[in-house]
């Protein structure tokens, strides 16, 4: 067994390493500059103290994202590679040397040999983890591990000595694009599998003002595409970095919870058609394992299931916008497609905690979706056949599992936006299921949201509700099981209205003009009846605010609120998971309760309040925007 020393590294402060709604996002080049990685990762390590750190095992894993520039010119993918391979020719390589091909051959590598680049990242935190006393680091198979797997691996992987992992790195900017002038990003979930709280983030923060070196290890690299073990022998004890299988914990636990009999009937039936698209994220390396190999859909079924870098150079954000090629064909926004398009169809981000749902030329909004997997979960999915502790919801999201909640009798929270803040719910047995508007939905199974987990939810209730009809007889479809849903509980028309990459300043300027403005409900309400006057009235406006029920903390601007009188909601928040300038979000709900109105187009639906949301807002004098970037 190798030996290898510790050494502290100078290193200065960088500005702006402030976490995000989910850790810190930066474009590429920022990650890129020296010592911005060790600074972060150095903060973290300190910031959760030496204690909790030494002989601590830790999962290392993301999404499989590009990380460095570096890259096009092959620099230090010659650290890693003894040889290139490219289209037609392998080129032996010298360490540390620098090879010049052309874009084309430097492209083909980056997507074939599927993360090599990255390792550039893992190499840093594995020697950074050995060089602070960390005992063991578990990597998923080149690196790649969805973010709910390793909430997952930490919640359940037991190592063969009986450790667990009390912690993650990962390595996501989750639905931003990669590639080098993309986003690269780093988070770290907890002993629970969830992501760190505020008190950590800001801890972490703190150190990154005034760090002044860092730990590291002179190990030699350690082989991330092959699964197996490599112990190395510190001057303090050893430090082991295994490589495992990225999928088959997750494969695991996702069969503890729902009748994969049952949802393998549906997907072979010939009554039912299916497509799923990973949008080149990391959901791809699971997709097949799951829905191919264990469940019978037909691997033409798999859209985009090809983890890429550069996610192939598109926005891996599943929403009506970016997943183009599977909303085309689900036959949305087509009145006759050629081809017959598929029963049900999802996509998911990134790192596979977002999804969203289709049925037959048909969306189901995020919002609806939790609602309705709330609604048939006990009957559909074994797991939560004892019945649900309670359900919860972010803010933003709109009202309609408020309604699933009271109708069944079941706890209900409002949360602030952030899967974090469901967790302590969680822990507390408070919370069974919830879901976000931004295509996030979820269950207590572990401590992310979960992409995969809510297409086998999905799954679960179409193989339920057509249990006698897959033999004879007519298939109940996603759209029917969205319509009954409103006819029971009534419809909440729903939209979000995104302002992306807005100048900064007149992003705060717009929010503190909102802030101002709903301190006088009558000045709103006047102006509001002189945009339209078919709108009800304004009856409450704030800033939301959220104590934790469990451990007490008060988080505050969690977004301005304008409630009306007939139950419609305007909401104005701010992106916390931008990396540049800002994203102004509107979110727009109007609720019908008559089963006659509950079947309108939605856009029509909240038109009137559309037009009040953009002149109360002056969104457009504030932004010199006249449309938004992305309307769902
Ligand atoms: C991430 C979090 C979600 C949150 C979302 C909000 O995906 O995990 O919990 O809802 O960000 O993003 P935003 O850009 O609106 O802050
Ligand atoms: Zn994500």
């Amino acid at each position: 067994m190798a030996l290898f020393n510790v050494s502290p590294v100078e290193t200065t402060p960088f500005d702006g390493q402030k976490p995000g709604t989910s850790g810190l996002r930066k474009k590429v080049k920022v990650f890129k500059q020296p010592n911005y990685l060790e600074n972060f990762v150095q903060s973290t390590f300190t910031a959760l103290t030496p204690q909790k750190v030494r002989g601590a095992t830790l999962v290392v894993s993301g999404d499989g994202r590009y990380f460095s520039k570096d890259a096009i010119q092959l620099k230090f993918t010659l650290d890693v590679l003894p040889f290139l391979l490219l289209p037609n020719k392998s080129v032996p390589t010298k360490k540390g040397g620098i090879l010049n091909v052309s874009t084309s051959d430097a492209l083909f590598c980056v997507n074939h040999e599927n993360n090599f680049v990255i390792e550039h990242g893992y190499k840093i935190i594995i020697k950074m983890a050995a060089g602070n006393g960390v005992r063991r680091v578990w990597v998923g198979q080149n690196g790649l591990l969805s973010t709910p797997t390793v909430s997952a691996v930490i919640r359940e992987r037991v190592g063969v000595d009986g450790s667990r992992a009390t912690g993650a790195f990962i390595l996501t900017a989750s639905h931003n694009p990669g590639g080098p002038n993309e986003d690269f990003g780093i988070k770290y979930n907890m002993e629970s599998g969830g992501p760190a709280p505020e008190g950590i983030t800001d801890q972490i923060y703190e150190n990154t003002k005034t760090i002044k070196e860092y730990l590291t290890a002179d190990l030699p690299d350690v082989d991330i595409t092959a699964i197996g073990a490599t112990s190395f022998n510190g001057h303090d004890g050893q430090f082991d970095v295994e490589v495992f299988d990225s999928a088959s914990d997750y494969v695991k636990l996702m069969k503890s919870i729902f009748d994969f009999e049952s949802i393998q009937k549906l997907l072979t039936s010939p009554k039912f058609t299916f497509c799923y698209d990973a949008l080149h994220g990391v959901a791809g390396a699971y997709a097949k394992r799951i829905f191919v190999e264990e469940l019978g859909a037909q691997e033409s079924s798999l859209l985009n299931c090809v983890p890429k870098e550069d996610f192939g150079g598109g926005h891996p954000d599943p929403n009506l916008t970016y997943a183009k090629e599977l909303v085309s064909r689900m036959g949305l926004g087509k009145s006759n497609s050629e081809v017959e398009p598929p029963e049900f169809g999802a996509a998911a981000d990134g790192d596979a905690d977002r999804n969203m749902i289709l049925g037959k030329r048909f969306f189901v909004t995020p919002s609806d979706s939790v609602s309705i997997i709330a609604a048939n979960a006990v009957e559909a999915i074994p797991y939560f056949s004892a019945g649900l502790k309670g359900v919860a919801r972010s803010m933003p999201t709109s009202s309609g599992l408020d309604v699933v909640a009271k109708n069944l009798n079941l706890k209900f929270f409002e949360v602030p936006t952030g899967w974090k803040f469901f967790g302590n719910l969680m822990d507390a047995g408070l919370c069974s299921i919830c879901g976000e508007e931004s295509f996030g939905t979820g269950s207590d199974h572990i401590r992310e949201k979960d992409g995969i987990w809510a297409v086998l939810a999905w799954l679960s209730i179409l193989a339920y509700k057509n249990k006698e009809n897959l033999g004879g007889g007519e298939l109940v479809t996603v759209e029917d099981i969205v319509r009954n849903h409103w006819a029971t509980y009534g419809r909440h028309y729903y939209t979000r209205y995104d302002y992306e990459n807005v100048d900064a300043g007149a992003a705060k300027e717009l929010m503190a003009y909102l802030v101002k403005l709903q301190s006088s409900l009558s000045e709103v309400n006047e102006i509001v009846s002189g945009i339209r006057s078919d709108v009800s009235k304004v009856v409450h406006a704030d800033e939301f605010e959220y104590k934790d029920p469990i451990d007490g903390s008060i988080s505050k601007h969690q977004g301005i609120r304008y409630l009306f009188e007939d139950g419609s909601r305007l909401i104005f928040r701010l992106s916390g998971t931008g990396s540049e300038g800002a994203t102004i979000r509107l979110y727009i709900e109007q609720y019908e309760k008559d089963p006659s109105k509950t079947g309108r187009d939605s856009q029509d639906a909240l038109a009137p309040l559309v037009a009040v949301a953009l002149g109360l807002s002056k969104m457009q004098q504030f932004t010199a925007r006249s449309a938004p970037t992305v309307i769902t």
